[in-house]
């Protein structure tokens, strides 16, 4: 094994990640960061330098274990100080295990400003992953707010409570909610019938029919099938336009989507990407090669693994390849790897993948070769205001530029629950992969609710709403300092008489920093309990991430977890995960051995969820940690116990 050495500044740069120019966090002048590639056991060091001029930053190595490095996993206000402006931090750490990881920021909503990059792991040298295939791609999907981080920061800690993402309530806005203009849209571009065949360009035989014969659906069919809306219009629920749908849509204006989906940083913004790729169409207002559809170069009858890793800010996402109606042919994946962790193989259609988790699928291109294929990715969970993102499997030699010859995937219902739950409830082991211990020493319940704090919308697990510590937990408890963070343990449990399917009935919570405390090599089982949020009805997706383990998923459930179901626990062949999910109203049971000295956040990996509370603290064997570099200790009360240690 190998130590690969890596110096990154991470600075505010320029970037149209969406055909739109922005200032967003790039490292060493890139966006996303430069991705690191190592094998099994070998040492990756990083020397990180902050060149952000007046805010500090950390990166996180998401997936990765940091057993004896506790103070690289890079979370501020856990492990580590931030990094003050131009200073510099080694992060110097093992990779265990092959698999797909990422890093990302995880100071305040840095990783929502874009700080974020893959980190992959290839089998050490004389091993080798337990299937094969002819080449690779790396897909790193994320969401891209137009709004600074800061004004999401703000919006979000304010009475009233904004959320991210929406557009400002100005005077236009209200103007046009109350007469919003008709128009049409056809490839996503607001058109007038005259206007149209100069859009459609080359396509100008079909634009005549457009034109010529009110809209019909059957006659309109055919040649046409990669003609959409660009969402969000009013008759669309799902992403794209259902083949049956006519083309164009008499509709009203909305408002500009606040965000894009990118697949490795690039996507398109308010516009439609087929109108895009159409010669002498500038649907996109752009000529930028940032927001370029991705191309996978594939060759015919070959197998690809497609490594997809979700570090959204917000959005759950579904990724299918291939034409818009299953029934024709389409490109199955046969999913293999789930977080870093080999699966009993499965084949699916498309796949649901939220924040924080990883997946590689088996593609094989054994669909007709003389036509490309779209790759599209959809929101999940959320009625989607973003457009689809897409990128081309472009079968060689085709040009890439030759349009897929049908409209994209079209991807499930954004509220269709019970695809999501089939989906995750197949993912299991791989046979042979390490068995959970099979009793648990102890048994931690979390209740998830949206709660108000002095009239703020917060997140609570509890009913204690995560607010950090000025000084690094790590730091503070190795040094058993006092004070440096709320006494007491948080509750194990929720009162028996709360009811998960309803409004709190009492919605006030309080802040806490306080941690669970976990004795060394114990084995915990911790049951993830979704609730009804503030507003009746609304219960969402929560993608649970934990720092320093892989745990295994026990199993999933609707309603209330009840004592009967631990018989339902799935012992056998549960998968090895660092990320999951629960689903609306349900529950999720998760296991893991408290085996990596160090304190570890447990957070929901929706970026502003966490920064509204929705995590916890795990702290094991902190007595064994080893002696913590200087620089992770320089803030709070660790830095001034330096301080006192070594000044006259
Ligand atoms: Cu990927 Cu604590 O996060
Ligand atoms: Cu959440």
């Amino acid at each position: 094994s190998k130590t690969r050495h890596f110096k990154w500044e991470v600075g505010y740069i320029y970037a149209s990640p969406d055909c739109n120019e922005k200032i967003l966090m790039g490292i060493n002048g890139q966006f996303p960061g430069p991705t690191i590639r190592a094998k099994a056991g070998d040492t990756i060091h990083v020397e990180l330098k902050n060149t952000l001029h007046t805010e500090g930053v950390v990166i996180h190595w998401h997936g990765i274990r940091q057993l004896g490095t506790p103070w690289a996993d890079g979370t501020a206000s856990i492990s580590q100080c931030a990094i003050d402006p131009e200073e510099t931090f080694v992060y110097r750490f093992r990779v265990e295990k092959a698999g797909t990881y990422f890093y990302h920021g995880h100071y305040g909503m840095q990783r929502a400003a874009g700080l974020y990059g893959s980190l992959i792991v290839d089998a050490a040298d004389g091993e080798a992953e337990p299937f094969r295939y002819d080449g690779e791609f790396n897909l790193l999907l994320s969401d891209w707010y137009h709004q600074s981080i800061y004004d999401q920061t703000v919006g979000l800690s304010s009475k009233p409570f904004r959320w991210i993402g929406e557009p400002q309530v100005n005077n236009a806005l209200a103007t046009y909610r109350r007469n919003p203009p008709p128009v049409i849209r056809v490839l996503g571009i607001e058109t007038t019938k005259s206007k149209l065949k100069k859009i459609v360009g080359p396509h100008k035989q079909q634009a005549v029919r457009y034109r010529d014969s009110p809209i019909n659906q059957k006659r309109l069919w055919g040649p046409l099938s990669w003609f959409w809306l660009s969402p969000p219009t009013e008759q669309l629920t799902s992403p794209f336009l259902r083949q049956e749908e006519p083309i164009a849509y008499r509709t009203h204006q909305t408002p500009p989507a606040s965000s894009t989906l990118l697949i490795n940083g690039r996507g398109q913004y308010n516009c439609s990407l087929a109108a895009h790729l159409i010669e002498g169409s500038n649907a996109c207002e752009s000529t930028s090669k940032d927001c370029a559809p991705v191309v996978l170069r594939v060759l015919p009858n070959k197998t690809y693994r497609l490594r997809i890793a979700s570090t959204t800010s917000l959005s759950s996402l579904n990724l299918a390849i291939g034409v818009s109606k299953p029934s024709l042919a389409n490109h199955k994946m046969v999913v293999v790897e789930a977080d870093g962790n080999h699966v009993e193989p499965f084949m699916v259609d498309d796949i649901d993948i939220y924040s924080g988790e990883s997946y590689s699928v088996l593609l094989t291109t054994d669909q007709n070769p003389s036509s490309n294929y779209w790759l599209s990715i959809g929101v999940r969970g959320r009625k989607p205001k973003t457009s689809p993102a897409l990128a081309i499997v472009n079968y060689r030699p085709n040009s890439p530029s030759k349009l897929p010859e049908s409209s994209p995937p079209i991807a499930p219902e954004w509220n269709d629950y019970n695809h999501s739950k089939s989906f995750s409830y197949r993912i299991l082991a791989r046979r042979g992969a390490p068995k959970p211990p099979q009793r648990a020493d102890r048994r931690i319940v979390l209740l998830n609710t949206q709660n108000k704090i002095d009239g703020y919308t917060k997140w609570s697990i509890n009913n204690i709403s995560l607010a950090l510590p000025p000084t690094p937990y790590l730091g503070s408890m190795r040094y058993r300092l006092k004070n440096a963070f709320d006494a007491g343990t948080p509750p194990e449990n929720f009162p028996s008489s709360y009811d998960v399917m309803r409004p709190p009935t009492n919605p006030n919570s309080t802040q806490s920093s306080n941690a669970y405390v976990i004795r060394f090599n114990s084995t915990v089982d911790v049951i993830l309990q979704n609730a009804n949020a503030l507003a009746v009805n609304v219960s969402e997706i929560h993608p649970w991430h934990l720092h320093g383990h892989d745990f295994w998923v026990l199993g999933y459930g609707d309603g209330r977890f009840d004592e009967k179901d631990v018989a339902r626990f799935n012992l056998k062949n549960p998968p090895l995960r660092n990320t999951v999910v629960i689903f609306p109203y349900g529950w999720t049971a998760i296991r893991f051995v408290a085996d990596n000295p160090g304190v570890w956040a447990f957070h929901c990996h929706i970026e502003p969820h966490l920064h509204m509370g929705m995590g916890v603290i795990f702290a094991e064997g902190v007595e064994h940690v080893g002696k913590i570099p200087k620089e992770a200790l320089l803030c709070g009360m660790t830095g001034k116990m330096l301080m006192d240690n070594h000044l006259p």
